[in-house]
């Protein structure tokens, strides 16, 4: 589609919010909590937003990830100015304020082998996401994942049958006891058009990619889907809806929410749903970090 600038712009916001009602994401009477990182994808979610008028505020988790980078202090920065130039609430919660740990240490004291740092961070931020949202009276969790993202992701998972990812993927996953409602409103969106939209609205975001993103099987991933899509121009945006569509018939036991509805056990610690009795991942993980800590 050729569009001018201003025909963009309107377009991005009309499509966010087709998405919001086709998957019954959220409407006006919700508050919604975004998951804030600095990048263009949650920061240009956030003006979309804001410009539908939905009530929103945002959520930074500070990682502590202040190598030579400077990443955590850049893209923080970075989401604090946007929050302040449309006058919106940013919520900033720091890691190693509340755990005695930021990630790359949490990492390094850590026994975990595989994509450790990725790993433990999404861990750390799905837990602190649902647990302030809970705590605060939102009513739903967005972020700002895009179609390029959520391919990704589709692919690496068909790649190894991972049936119950591929049963969980899906714009919304509705709320459950312990749990919030979370919603992707740009999952239809190509990475490049969230980034144009970023920059035609002159939203300064951070471009560097996470330093422990480097080299990380995603971006693997992301380089081949590329190659597909330039070859084959759509092949993304119809391996997502296409998927979506099948859905049904790939796991008919879903119902009509298309997302599993397992029963989850409740953790002793945190009381968040784990899928198995006894602490959650993210419990263990403190408490291992924390007597490492205090054993050194
Ligand atoms: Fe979490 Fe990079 S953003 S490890
Ligand atoms: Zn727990």
């Amino acid at each position: 589609m050729a569009l001018c600038d201003e025909h963009f712009l309107t377009w991005v916001i009309n499509q966010t919010e087709r998405s919001i009602r086709k998957y019954d994401m959220f409407t006006h009477e919700d508050r919604v909590l975004i998951a804030v990182s600095g990048g263009k994808d949650s920061l240009a979610l956030w003006d979309v937003l804001n410009r539908l008028g939905y009530q929103t505020a945002g959520f930074y988790v500070n990682l502590g990830i202040d190598d030579e980078t400077a990443y955590s202090s850049k893209s923080y920065q970075l989401a604090v100015d946007f929050a302040q130039k449309y006058n919106l609430k940013l919520h900033a919660f720091q890691v190693d304020k509340t755990y005695g740990a930021t990630i790359p240490e949490m990492a390094a004291l850590s026994r975990r082998s595989k994509n450790k740092t990725c790993s433990i961070c999404g861990l750390v931020k799905r837990h602190s996401f649902n647990k302030f949202a809970m705590e605060n009276g939102f009513s739903v969790f967005v972020t700002g994942h895009n179609l390029d993202d959520e391919v990704a992701v589709l692919y690496n998972n068909t790649l190894s049958w991972q049936l119950d990812f591929l049963r969980r993927q899906a714009p919304v996953l509705p709320a459950k006891p312990g749990l919030i409602k979370k919603a992707k409103p740009f999952c239809r969106f190509y990475e490049r058009e969230t980034a144009a939209y970023a920059l035609l609205r002159g939203i300064e975001y951070i471009e560097e990619e996470c330093p422990y993103a480097d080299g990380s099987t995603t971006i693997a991933i992301k380089t081949i889907l590329n190659q597909l899509e330039h070859n084959h121009a759509g092949t993304k945006l119809a391996f997502y809806l296409k998927f979506l569509k099948a859905k049904p018939e790939l796991f008919p036991q879903l119902g009509e929410s298309l997302v599993p509805q397992d029963l989850l056990f409740s953790c002793p610690g945190c009381q968040q749903p784990t899928p198995k009795e006894g602490d959650c991942a993210f419990c263990r993980l403190i408490s291992e970090v924390q007597t490492k800590k205090m054993a050194k």
